[in-house]
């Protein structure tokens, strides 16, 4: 008896204990309010919709120029809102760890999801695989799948249509080329795919703001649960297949084969070390999912922006005629390079609606921020929409579009970790590169043969929480022929 009641003692201390180190550990940081003892902020984010949860993740930003925190429950997250802590906590070793959360996506064998130690011998071996002598050999595919989706765009010419769908099976048949030597006219399966992988990320967003859900065993109980299971079912199914396909012609040795990531992703000598099938898919899956649809809005967000500012999109067109002939093909790494402007207005829409905007690490060390030592373990959230909007790192016109504001980079007007839209430090995004050259290739093809139009306004874009920007409308824009 005597030994139960000190259990149960023993028990409610260090409960206690876990409960109150934190509290005082971190007195001087300050909290996102209402909070309460126990459940934390939890209902900040009950019972919202999709677009109050992004407005708040917002204002909790914006409210707090340095640092603050936002309790799961009894677990504290530490919201980093200075450009110089971001710095700090993205360039350290002792900050590489993604947290839990990002275990709900179920690809932890993959570079994105995965932990450090896996990562550090991954991400080695994968950064060849992205440098530029290998992106300007997909220069020509992203040709050929732009000038498809100019044909498709043809279609609805004079008509007002959501492009979001129409690019992000683009983008996905880019991806799925470049990175599996995926055939085209593969449409009813590439839709089912983006489908699935939308729903999977819908998924996953909810689960990381509902805490009763970060638990595996109440979440296995739920119809969220075995709606994932199905969609990720379907989409294993079909990288399997492509897998197989590709595996097949690789064997059969056909002539003009282009070499494509997972070939290299076989290739032990060219990697240095050899892959399992189980990180060969998961990094398969990684790449398409990250990088077809974040490519996909960045794109359909892009078009938006040319036809809500018809001025700029006509200064993105007359580069484009003074550096290309009529018949703009074969484009080149050197051209691209030329298209400043260009350059300048993507890198607009990536400040104003950066397309992957929440990202997290947790450290694996002690680590010092604005004079308090955060614990192993301790876990820092980033919210690149509010960072790129903040006045104290892009003036008071912050919210303004202005891409003139990139052509006058070398001032070095912004500090380096103000602007992230690929993140930064050693676990920046590893396909920013074929990002920017794919965005450019599609965009030179659409501007070419259109002239973009929309009724909607930049003050009528409004956003909804996910892992993505999204917006809660849909991408309205019209598209006639030049
Ligand atoms: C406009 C397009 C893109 C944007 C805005 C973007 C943004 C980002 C961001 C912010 C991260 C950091 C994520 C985090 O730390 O949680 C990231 C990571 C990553 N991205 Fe991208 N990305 C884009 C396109 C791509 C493309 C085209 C690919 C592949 C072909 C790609 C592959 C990856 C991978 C594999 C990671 C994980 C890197 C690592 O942990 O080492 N992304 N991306």
């Amino acid at each position: 008896m005597l030994i139960t009641e000190f259990l149960i003692l023993l028990s409610i201390v260090l409960v206690f204990i876990k409960l109150v180190k934190p509290l005082i550990q971190f007195r001087s940081i300050p909290y996102v309010r209402p909070w309460y003892p126990l459940v934390g902020n939890v209902f900040l984010f009950l019972g919202k919709t999709g677009e109050q949860l992004f407005d708040q993740m917002n204002s909790m930003f914006a409210q707090h120029d340095r640092l603050f925190l936002l309790w799961f429950g009894i677990r504290p997250v530490v919201g980093v809102s200075h450009p110089e802590f971001i710095r700090k906590v993205l360039t350290s070793r002792a900050c590489l760890e993604k947290p839990f959360f990002y275990r709900f996506s179920r690809i932890d064998q993959g570079l994105w999801a995965a932990k450090t130690s896996l990562w550090r011998s991954q991400r080695k071996a994968l950064n060849a695989t992205f440098s530029p002598s290998i992106l300007k050999n997909f220069i020509p595919t992203f040709e050929t799948f732009s000038k498809q989706l100019v044909d498709k765009l043809h279609q609805y010419e004079g008509s007002t249509i959501d492009i979001l769908p129409i690019t992000s099976a683009c983008t996905l048949r880019m991806i799925g080329r470049t990175t599996m030597g995926v055939d085209e006219n593969d449409e009813m399966e590439i839709a089912k795919f983006v489908s699935n992988m939308d729903k999977i990320t819908e998924v996953v967003s909810n689960r990381f703001l509902s805490v009763h859900l970060h638990s595996e065993q109440i979440y296995r109980m739920t119809q969220l649960y075995e709606r994932e299971t199905q969609c990720r079912k379907e989409c294993s199914n079909y990288t399997m297949k492509v897998l197989k396909e590709r595996k097949r012609k690789v064997h059969m040795e056909l002539p003009g084969l282009q070499k494509v990531f997972i070939d290299q992703l076989l290739d032990e000598c060219a990697l240095g070390r050899s892959f399992s099938d189980t990180e060969i898919i998961q990094n398969v899956y990684t790449m398409l999912a990250a990088g077809s649809e974040t490519t996909a809005r960045s794109i359909s967000y892009a078009c938006l922006l040319l036809a809500i500012y018809p001025d700029i999109q006509e200064k993105v067109y007359a580069e484009i005629m003074s550096l290309l002939s009529d018949d703009i093909h074969p484009l080149t790494t050197a051209t691209l390079a030329e298209l400043t402007y260009m350059e300048a207005f993507l890198k607009e829409c990536h400040r104003l609606y950066p397309v992957a905007p929440y990202i997290a690490r947790e450290s694996t060390e002690s680590i010092e921020l604005d004079g308090v030592c955060f614990p192993k373990r301790s876990v820092f959230i980033f919210n690149f929409f509010a960072l790129h909007r903040s006045s104290a790192v892009w003036g008071i016109d912050s919210e303004q579009f202005n891409p003139e504001r990139f052509l006058n980079e070398q001032n070095g007007e912004h500090h380096a970790f103000g602007y992230l839209p690929f993140s930064g430090g050693q676990r920046n995004c590893i396909g920013q590169r074929y990002a920017m050259t794919s965005l450019k290739v599609m965009l030179i093809y659409l501007i070419r043969y259109f002239r973009m139009e929309t009724h909607l306004r930049q003050e009528d874009l409004r956003f909804s929480f996910g892992m993505m920007l999204e917006l809660s409308s849909e991408c309205l824009v019209r598209f006639n022929k030049r």
